[in-house]
C-alpha cells in the first residue's frame, strides 16, 4: 500500500475520562470490536485503582504491565485504529497531558450521573490548547443519571465548548429503552447484553414509522419525537468540518459495560475522525506525507526491574516511513542512532516491526539518551513544538542526605526529569533544588530510583507553593522583577524564568504591578 494509503486510513487518538467513568470498559469493547482481544477483563490489567495510591511498587508493577497496553492497536473497516492509553491515576495525569501530543483526536467519557468532572475538565483545556477534535461518550445509561439535555447543557458550560448529539437516549436508568441515532437515523432498542458482542436490534427507519409505539410505548415515542424537534432546533447541523477544528463535538450515548451504542460511536468515529495531519516543526510545517521520517518521542517508560534497567522511548511518527535498522537523527543531540527492535503493539502483544508509518506509536529500547520531546528526522535539524510544560502543584526542595553522592543525584535528577517523572527548578537566590510534581506520589517514586539506580540520597523539605508559571517579557522590565522578587524566582531546566507565587493572592498582585510581563502556565 502507498504510503498515502495508510496515512489516509489511520486514526490514532486516546480516551480520556475522569477515573470510573468508564474508559477502561470503552476501550476494551473497542479492541472486542476490532478483533484484538476476545474476552472482556483483558484490559483492566491496566487500570491502576484508586486505593493502591499507598504502595507505588504495586503501581508501578501494574504500570509496567500497563507498557503492553500503553498503545493499543487494531484494524476495523479497514481502518488501523492505534488508541493510545492514558494513565488513569490523576498522580500521573502528566504523562496523560504528554500523550494527548501525540493524538490527533480524542473521546472523551462523561458518567452520565457524575456529569462533569475534575478530570474532564483538565483533560479538556489540553485538548483545547491543540484544537483537537472530540468525540463525546457519555456512560451508564443503564444507570438513573442526569436529564440528557441538563448533562449537555452542563457539558458546554463547564468545559466551554459546542455539542451537537448525535445519538439520543429513550428514557434513563430502569427505563432505559434504547437510543435513536441521529447520524443513521435509526433506533436501536436496548437489551443489557453483558460481555457478549449481541448485535443491537435496528427497529425503525424513521421516527413516522408507526412500530415505533409497539417498541418503546406511547409516552416514550411522544417524548422521543418532542426531544428530536428541539434538538434539531436548538443545536446546530453537524458539520464534519468544525469537529474537525475542534470546535464542535458530538455527542454519543450508551452503556460500555452493556457493550450498547460503542458500534454506534465506533462506526461514526472511523467515519469522521481525521487521519494524520500535517504538524508544526520551530523550522517549518511538515507535510504528513513527505517521504522522510520524522517524529518525536511522547513519553519514556523507565523499566524498575533492576535485572533490566532498559527504557522504552514511545515515537509518534509524523511524516514519511520508519524503517528498522535504518540510521536516525537524534536532532537534540546531533548525532545518529539505528534501531534494531522497534515495537509497535497490538493490544497485549509487542511485535518487533521492520515499517510503521505516520500515525503509528513505535517503542524505542533505549539505555537512556531520549529525553521527552526528542525530534527524529533522516538530518534535518527541525523539532516539533507542542508539548507543553504544565505549572505542577506539589513542589519540595531537594535535601541531598548523602553528600559523597552529590553528583550521582545531580546526575539522577537531570535523568529523572528528562523523563518527565517531575520538573526541576533552581532557586535563583540560593540554588536549591525544587521537585514540582502533578501527582504525591511522584515523590516516592523519585527517591526510590534515586536510591536503586543511582545510589543517591535525598529527602524532601515541603515548600508551600500556591503555583509556578513561566514569565516572559522584555529585558528591562525582567530584570525589575527579579531584582524585586529574587527570593520567589527560579530557573527550570531550559534556563527559563519561573515565579513561584505563594499564594493566589501573590500571583495577582505579580500580575497587576507588572502589566509588560506575561505569566504562563504552561511552557513548550
Ligand atoms: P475508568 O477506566 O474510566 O476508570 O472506568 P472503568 O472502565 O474501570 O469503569 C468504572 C466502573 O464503571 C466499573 O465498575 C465498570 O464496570 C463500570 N461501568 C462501565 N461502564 C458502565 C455502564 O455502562 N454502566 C454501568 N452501570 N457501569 C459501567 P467497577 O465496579 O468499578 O469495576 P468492575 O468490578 O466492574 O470491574
Amino acid at each position: 500500500m502507498a504510503l498515502k494509503e495508510e496515512i489516509a486510513r489511520r486514526r490514532t487518538f486516546g480516551i480520556i475520562s475522569h477515573p470510573d467513568a468508564g474508559k477502561t470498559t470503552l476501550t476494551e469493547k473497542l479492541l472486542l470490536f476490532g478483533g484484538a482481544i476476545q474476552s472482556a477483563g483483558a484490559v483492566k490489567s491496566n487500570k491502576i485503582k484508586k486505593h493502591a495510591t499507598s504502595d507505588f511498587m504495586e503501581i508501578e508493577r501494574q504500570r509496567g504491565i500497563s507498557v503492553s497496553t500503553s498503545v493499543m492497536a487494531f484494524e476495523y473497516r479497514g481502518a488501523k485504529i492505534n488508541i493510545l492509553d492514558t494513565p488513569g491515576h490523576e498522580d500521573f495525569a502528566e504523562d496523560t497531558y504528554r500523550t494527548l501530543t501525540a493524538v490527533d483526536s480524542v473521546i472523551m467519557v462523561i458518567d452520565c450521573v457524575k456529569g462533569v468532572e475534575a478530570q474532564t475538565r483538565k483533560l479538556l483545556e489540553v485538548c483545547r490548547m491543540r484544537n483537537t477534535p472530540v468525540i463525546v461518550f457519555i456512560n451508564k445509561l443503564d444507570r438513573e443519571g442526569q436529564n440528557p439535555f441538563d448533562l449537555l447543557d452542563e457539558i458546554e458550560k463547564e468545559l466551554k465548548i459546542r455539542v451537537r448529539p448525535l445519538s439520543w437516549p429513550i428514557g434513563i436508568g430502569k427505563q432505559f429503552k434504547g437510543v435513536y441515532s441521529l447520524y443513521e437515523k435509526n433506533l436501536i432498542l436496548f437489551e443489557a447484553s453483558g460481555q457478549k458482542l449481541s448485535k443491537e436490534k435496528v427497529v425503525i427507519d424513521n421516527l413516522n414509522d408507526t412500530t415505533l409505539e409497539e417498541y418503546v410505548g406511547e409516552d416514550f415515542t411522544k417524548q422521543l419525537k418532542t426531544d428530536i424537534e428541539l434538538i434539531e432546533g436548538v443545536y446546530d447541523k453537524f458539520d464534519t468540518e468544525r469537529y474537525l477544528r475542534g470546535e464542535i463535538c458530538p455527542v454519543f450515548f450508551g452503556s460500555a459495560v452493556n457493550n450498547f451504542g460503542v458500534r454506534e460511536l465506533l462506526d461514526c468515529f472511523v467515519d469522521i475522525a481525521p487521519p494524520p495531519l500535517n504538524r508544526n516543526s520551530d523550522k517549518r510545517a511538515v507535510n504528513v506525507d513527505e517521504t522522510k521520517l520524522s517524529g518525536f518521542i511522547f513519553k519514556i517508560h523507565a523499566n524498575l526491574d533492576p535485572k533490566h534497567r532498559d527504557r522504552i522511548a514511545f515515537l509518534r511518527i509524523c511524516s514519511g516511513s520508519f524503517e528498522r535498522n535504518k540510521n536516525y537523527f537524534n536532532v537534540r543531540e546531533e548525532r545518529n542512532m539505528r534501531f534494531s527492535n522497534p515495537t509497535a503493539f497490538m493490544a497485549q502483544e509487542k511485535n518487533v516491526i521492520d515499517v510503521a508509518y505516520p500515525g503509528d506509536i513505535i517503542g524505542l529500547y533505549d539505555s537512556g539518551n531520549f529525553k521527552i520531546g526528542d525530534t527524529l528526522t533522516e538530518g534535518e535539524k527541525m523539532q516539533f513544538k507542542g508539548i507543553p510544560r504544565f505549572s505542577p502543584e506539589i513542589f519540595k526542595y531537594v535535601v541531598n542526605t548523602d553528600p559523597m553522592k552529590t553528583k550521582q543525584l545531580q546526575k539522577g535528577l537531570e535523568q529523572l526529569t528528562d523523563e518527565g517523572v517531575a520538573q526541576l527548578f533552581t532557586k535563583k537566590n540560593n540554588n536549591r533544588k525544587i521537585l514540582g510534581t502533578v501527582g504525591a506520589l511522584q515523590f516516592e517514586v523519585i527517591q526510590f530510583r534515586l536510591k536503586h539506580e543511582y545510589g543517591a540520597s535525598c529527602t524532601f523539605e515541603p515548600l508551600n507553593l500556591y503555583k509556578a508559571c513561566w514569565v516572559t517579557g522584555a529585558k528591562a522590565k525582567l530584570d525589575l522583577f527579579i531584582d524585586e522578587k529574587i527570593h520567589h524566582l527560579a530557573i527550570d531546566k531550559d534556563e527559563r524564568l519561573v515565579f513561584l507565587a505563594e499564594s493566589a493572592w501573590a500571583l495577582q498582585m505579580a500580575q497587576e504591578k507588572n502589566p509588560d510581563l506575561e505569566f504562563h502556565f504552561s511552557s513548550e
